[in-house]
């Protein structure tokens, strides 16, 4: 095999699950430098997509320094809000960005979307953001598994992830990522609406953004 091979047009992950949680714990003091320059038109877009109407229950897995996390709390002050991610230094981040809201209603836990600690059928909106690019093509579906299991009958996912560019200059951060994927964070360019399909979701919506010649797309879809 050689140090970058793909499958359905997907690139191998090559940082491991678990050395993950210790990468991000390690960029997690400089990662909204990152995510503000080159992610915040996609994050936003999500959060304007996703439907939030207040008093629903929304758990965001890789929930990261809290960055949509936070809007996401405003926007459902009484309803149950779950922040779950791997890595304890990105959760440490997100605490104390969800301090400074004085907005207490929400709970952030340890935990892998592969075994989520939640309740089966019990969530409505799950999110989830710029984590499949990290994941080996050979599992993401036993994680769309374990979503379909959380959400509720017609729950939504929103999912925003690194894709591959589709304008001028965009295949930049790829061709790093080839070189050396930890200066991406492991993330590589993913298209998942078709995967979706197959794994038991209707896709809704799937637009393309590119900041700062960074390429994300978003997926409104609905577990059938
Ligand atoms: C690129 S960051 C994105 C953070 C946040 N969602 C955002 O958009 O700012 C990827 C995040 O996924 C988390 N992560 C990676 N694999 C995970 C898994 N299996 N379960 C939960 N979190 C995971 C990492 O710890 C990290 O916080």
């Amino acid at each position: 095999m050689n140090s970058c091979t793909e499958k359905e047009g997907i690139k191998d992950a090559r940082i491991s699950q678990s050395a993950i949680g210790n990468v991000y714990d390690r960029i997690a003091p400089l990662y909204n430098i990152w995510a503000n320059l080159t992610e915040s038109r996609a994050r936003g877009r999500a959060i304007e997509l996703a439907g939030l109407t207040g008093g629903q229950t929304i758990l965001e897995v890789a929930v990261g320094t809290g960055l949509a996390f936070n809007e996401i709390v405003k926007k459902n002050p009484h309803g149950n809000n779950i922040g779950i991610d791997i890595s304890d230094g990105m959760l440490k981040r997100a605490h104390l960005l969800l301090n400074k809201t004085g907005n207490n209603n929400y709970s952030l836990k340890k935990g892998t979307a592969f075994s989520l600690e939640i309740e089966t059928e019990s969530v409505d909106i799950l999110f989830n953001n710029y984590m499949f690019d990290l994941i080996q093509y050979d599992d993401m579906s036993r994680i769309l598994a374990e979503f379909r299991r959380v959400l509720k009958k017609n729950g939504r996912l929103v999912l925003v992830n690194m894709t591959k560019g589709e304008k001028w200059g965009s295949n930049i951060y790829d061709r790093i990522y080839s070189l050396k994927p930890e200066l991406m964070g492991g993330c590589r360019g993913v298209r998942l609406a078709e995967k979706l399909g197959q794994d038991g979701f209707s896709v809704e919506t799937r637009e393309y953004h590119q900041q700062f010649l960074f390429p994300s797309e978003v997926i409104i879809a609905q577990k059938m």
